[in-house]
């Protein structure tokens, strides 16, 4: 990879949901890697098997993550180069893959093996913060599932927060960026791209939806919510 060709050393703290980091622009640019997944690859089933799991992982998130380092090698190059971009392209090439590297990111980590972790009632501010939002969770439940059952095509379903607005909201993510409101938090996504579910439930998304509430990882996701500042 090419090196940062800024010259002032310039530290900036991101925060994406539970992903926070801080990075240093005089470093070497950093690319993008398949994170290793919490729990083994057939530790959600049989909700999700492990067949549906790796195939999910290793083949739909990996080609986010290669999509994504390779349009910024095409945005390196063409600096490097001082050569013109088509910058309309590529934004939508970014914005497509490295939400799709993100989400993927996020949804891993807000899953557990039932009953090791995953499943069951969410407590602690989580709890609070959701009854506060819907009244209950068991509307919760019900709203999230609706808004995961009526993506259009392919998207996400997610719970998400923001100090400016005090109270949490489903966000109906398209694709990986379309819907999205900026800078808000993401407690926890569930993936609704038929990749996420074929193998186990054919057409069937609503059984998968129905599935996801027996591995959702609770702790996890009263942890994404005390990253929200
Ligand atoms: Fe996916």
């Amino acid at each position: 990879m090419p090196e940062s060709r800024l010259k002032q050393s310039i530290l900036v703290v991101f925060s994406f949901g539970f992903i926070s980091f801080s990075v240093n622009f005089m470093e070497k640019i950093k690319t993008f890697t398949l994170p290793k997944l919490p729990y083994d690859y057939n530790a959600l089933a049989p909700y999700i098997s492990e067949q549906q799991l790796k195939l999910h992982h290793d083949k739909h998130h990996q080609a986010y993550v290669n999509a994504a380092n390779a349009a910024f090698e095409k945005l390196d190059k063409a600096h490097s180069e001082n050569t013109d971009i088509d910058v309309k392209a590529i934004s939508k090439e970014l914005a497509f893959n490295v939400g799709g590297h993100l989400l993927h990111s996020i949804f891993w980590e807000n899953m557990a093996p039932a009953g090791k972790g995953g499943g069951g009632q969410p407590g602690g501010a989580v709890a609070d913060v959701i009854n506060m939002g819907f009244g209950s969770f068991e509307r919760f439940k019900k709203e999230f599932t609706m808004a995961a059952a009526s993506t259009e095509g392919s998207g996400w379903a997610a719970l998400v927060a923001h100090p400016c607005i005090g109270r949490p909201l489903i966000m109906q993510i398209e694709k990986h960026n379309v819907n999205v409101f900026p800078a808000f938090h993401i407690l926890m996504v569930l993936d609704v791209w038929e990749h996420a579910y074929y193998v186990d439930y054919k057409n069937e998304r609503p059984k998968f939806i129905e599935a996801f509430w027996n591995v959702v990882n609770w702790d996890r996701v009263n942890k994404n919510l005390s990253l929200v500042k």
